[in-house]
């Protein structure tokens, strides 16, 4: 459809993300998604795109003798669809700045912390021993900097008493299904921009990350 968007999202797994994308899409947004594509075969992901009908696709990165191999494939696969917005939901393999730059300010990562906390891997887990009492996820612009990007908008959950790492991840990826949707949403209304390095939302320049906390409560 001409008037939406083309998102291409990119997986490694289960693409719950990528389902509240897909649900949102079908609902209200603005967007098509086009394809999805996952470094790994056989995963959850790829069952949800086919469900709804989306093209998916597998390049699997152990399949390539270099980084710069398996991205020169995948940035083909994606540019196929010659998409106007890149999501990556639980995407795990680190871009090279070559593909980063490629996608520049339309290229947005879900990260599961309140960013520019906890950034890389076991955020959960990582915000209990550091006796948080909140965490969250945050949605920004990718950039060669990892998880570094600029921050358009953060959910806050609270940390609580007794939770481990799996019932806290549970609680923030309920969130995060609200979050990446609600950021989409911006982008493909023309809302969002990512300029010099800055996010700016209905033509001003953000000076602290959305906070969307109880958003669709
Ligand atoms: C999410 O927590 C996302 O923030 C992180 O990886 C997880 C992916 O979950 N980057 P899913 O595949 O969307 O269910």
């Amino acid at each position: 459809m001409a008037d939406r968007l083309g998102v291409v999202v990119l997986i490694s797994g289960s693409g719950s993300n990528l389902q509240a994308l897909i649900d949102a899409a079908g609902d209200r947004m603005p967007i098509e998604i086009a394809a999805v594509v996952s470094n790994r075969p056989g995963v959850m992901g790829l069952e949800r795109a086919r469900r709804a009908g989306i093209p998916a696709h597998v390049v699997d990165d152990r399949e390539f003798p270099d980084r710069a191999a398996f991205e020169t494939v995948l940035r083909e696969r994606i540019d196929r669809y010659r998409p106007g917005l890149v999501c990556l939901a639980g995407f795990m393999r680190i871009l090279t700045p070559e593909t980063v730059l490629h996608y520049a300010g339309r290229m947005l990562n879900i990260h599961p912390s309140l960013l520019p906390a906890f950034p890389g891997l076991h955020t959960h887990r990582r915000a209990i021993e550091a006796g948080c009492r909140e965490h969250g996820a945050s949605v920004h612009f990718v950039t060669p900097d990892l998880d570094g990007g600029p921050v358009v908008a953060r959910i806050r959950v609270p940390v609580l008493p007794g939770d481990d790492p799996e019932t806290l991840a549970r609680r923030v990826l309920e969130q995060e299904h609200r979050l990446y949707p609600a950021v989409v949403d911006w982008f493909a209304r023309g809302r969002l921009d990512c300029r010099d390095g800055a996010v700016v939302l209905d033509g001003r320049p953000l000076e602290a990350p959305v906070d969307l906390t109880g958003i669709g409560d």
